[in-house]
């Protein structure tokens, strides 16, 4: 039974993240949405409400669960028991910081794998940042999130 971490702080989920979630999903026979707190990071949605949208988002993929966690990915995948850490990849931006976080993660656990799936062309520009900057201007960010997002993020910019 092979089960894989899908890692992030998905603030909000966007159509790229759960694409590479779908496509996770149909490699290994378990995914763990892994919805870091990033304390850091003054995230526009609280974590339980992350992990909510994602679980919604990802209702119909049987094998999906979501879960969100504090502290190190690697200590949260021997927790789950996941060998497996799977991380989108876009425009070559992500690969500096993607490659420092897998060789650290190596370094610190050396049973957890990360995969990288490459992102498809019509999401190789999305991140939840550009979609939360259209949501609070205005503009037009409904294609590029899963339908439950939509009311969430109108009604975060709304206030
Ligand atoms: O969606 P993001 O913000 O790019 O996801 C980054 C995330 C949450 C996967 C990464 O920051 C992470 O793994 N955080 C947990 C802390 C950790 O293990 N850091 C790496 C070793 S110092």
């Amino acid at each position: 039974m092979k089960k894989a971490l899908v890692p992030g702080t998905f603030d909000p989920i966007t159509n790229g993240h759960l694409d590479v979630i779908a496509r996770a999903a149909s490699i290994f026979d378990e995914v763990v949405v892994a919805v870091a707190l990033s304390a850091k990071k003054n995230t526009l949605f609280p974590l339980e409400q992350r992990v909510e949208l994602v679980q919604e988002a990802v209702k119909d993929l049987p094998n999906v669960t979501a879960i969100g966690f504090d502290g190190l990915l690697t200590d949260f995948a021997f927790e789950q028991n996941a060998h497996c850490v799977v991380k989108g990849l876009r425009a070559i931006t992500d690969f500096e910081y993607e490659f420092q976080m897998a060789a650290m993660n190596w370094q610190l656990h050396r049973s957890v794998e990360t995969f990288f799936i490459m992102s498809p062309p019509e999401y190789m520009y999305l991140s939840s940042s550009i979609v939360r900057e259209l949501a609070s201007m205005n503009g037009r960010f409904e294609k590029f999130v899963p339908e439950n997002v939509v009311p969430a993020l109108k009604a975060a910019y709304a206030k």
